[in-house]
């Protein structure tokens, strides 16, 4: 996320580096006293394709309840301007990601269900309702796209785990290997990059897997071989490279909002008029064009999920 020190809408978006790593106090405070020549940096530095990958993305229909209201954005565009702090702070980090073996790859589920399983990436595949969605994605960098994602709905994952009803949360964590992801060897974030969603959210129809786009494998810079795509909410709830699905009764504080909860925080829903600390939300830029469009509430998707938010008048709901 944006690590620069000015306000967002002062900066050119080419120079609105990474969401930012705008490190807490206390995290700024250990890390300078353990690494004190690299204060300086701070700044700027919070500021292949696995060829074994088989995932079934070809056949799968396109479900035709979700639609766009704007073109799909360039692939090329899509594939190579990403946030993915395990591989780096800039945007460009495609190239280095491809250093993440995809296969084989294993996925843990536990916590709150009846039995704790571990289960191959092709062998929980095999099990779930494949399908296309085109979807908008919103950056809380104020960047946004428009992509065909392949994949199944998050609802039978969780269908499949059987949680026990005292569960109230699901809690995704991507996986930890410094060997590959040079990222996190910055002992300064705090490791795994960790989301949550409520069951509520969980379950709701929009919640989706991504295993592939366009029509092709995912891409390990955009998250191969699975990522949370929920595209009402702000894009870092959409995280990459699950290696852990955990059910849990205690809200989780996610990678974010560790670091800087008064910028990140839990539900994290796009609204326009609730602007980031630093900058506004107002607006748009479509990747890979100039144009600015309007942002709206809940991404566009309010017919679909304002209910899941009734009646929490009380929860910080837009940041
Ligand atoms: N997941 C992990 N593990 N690490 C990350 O840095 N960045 C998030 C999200 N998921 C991130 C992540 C952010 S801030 C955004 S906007 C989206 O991924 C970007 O997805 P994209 O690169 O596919 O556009």
């Amino acid at each position: 996320m944006l690590i620069c020190s000015k306000r967002g809408w002062e900066l050119p978006e080419s120079a609105a580096t990474p969401e930012g790593v705008y490190l807490n106090r206390r995290a700024l405070l250990q890390a300078a006293a353990a690494v004190p020549l690299l204060v300086g940096p701070f700044s700027q530095a919070f500021a292949q394709q696995n060829s074994a990958q088989q995932t079934s993305v070809g056949g799968a229909a396109r479900n035709p309840r979700y639609t766009l209201d704007r073109p799909v954005t360039g692939e090329d565009y899509a594939t190579t301007y990403n946030n993915y702090v395990e591989f780096g702070s800039q945007k460009s980090i495609w190239k280095a990601a491809q250093k993440l073996p995809v296969r084989p790859w294993t996925i843990t589920i536990d916590g709150m269900v009846e039995q704790p399983m571990t289960i191959g990436i092709d062998d929980l595949l095999a099990r779930m309702p494949m399908e296309e969605r085109l979807y908008r994605h919103r950056c809380v960098e104020a960047w946004a796209m428009a992509v065909p994602w392949t994949g199944f709905p998050l609802k039978a994952l969780v269908e499949m785990a059987r949680p026990l009803g005292s569960a109230k949360y699901l809690v995704m964590t991507t996986f930890q290997k410094p060997e590959v992801a040079s990222g996190q060897k910055q002992f300064w974030y705090p490791w795994p990059y960790v989301e949550g969603l409520t069951m509520a959210e969980a379950t709701h129809e929009l919640a989706f897997i991504s295993t592939g786009m366009y029509g092709k494998p995912i891409p390990p810079q955009n998250g191969a071989p699975l990522r949370l795509t929920v595209p009402w909410k702000y894009g870092f709830k959409s995280v990459k490279s699950i290696a852990r699905f955990t059910f849990s009764d205690q809200r989780p504080k996610s990678f974010w909002e560790e670091i800087q909860g008064s910028e990140y925080g839990f539900w994290a829903n796009v609204n326009p008029e609730v602007p980031h600390p630093r900058w506004s939300q107002k607006t748009e830029r479509m990747l890979g064009t100039d144009e600015r469009r309007p942002t709206l509430i809940y991404n566009g998707y309010g017919e679909f999920v304002a209910s899941l938010y009734r009646d929490m008048e009380g929860e910080k709901l837009f940041m």
